[in-house]
């Protein structure tokens, strides 16, 4: 599912993003350049929601790493 239109970001894209270590609304924003280039930014204004999806991805990035 696209969350963001005018950059063609897809929510895998933002999980892949959290995995990496992108899980603030600031480093979000940087790394898809959102409110950038001419874009609407109605996908910064659910920001919210993209940094969930990005935290949940980080969270589950590593599953063995509550094994220890
Ligand atoms: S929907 Fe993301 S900048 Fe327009």
């Amino acid at each position: 599912m696209y969350v963001c239109l005018c950059n063609g970001i897809t929510e895998s894209d933002v999980r892949e993003a959290g995995r990496a270590g992108h899980v603030t609304p600031c480093a979000l924003k940087a790394k898809f350049k959102l409110k950038e280039n001419g874009c609407c930014g109605r996908c910064a204004k659910n920001i919210g929601e993209l940094v969930e999806i990005a935290t949940q991805a980080s969270a589950t990035s590593c599953p063995r790493a509550t094994d220890r």
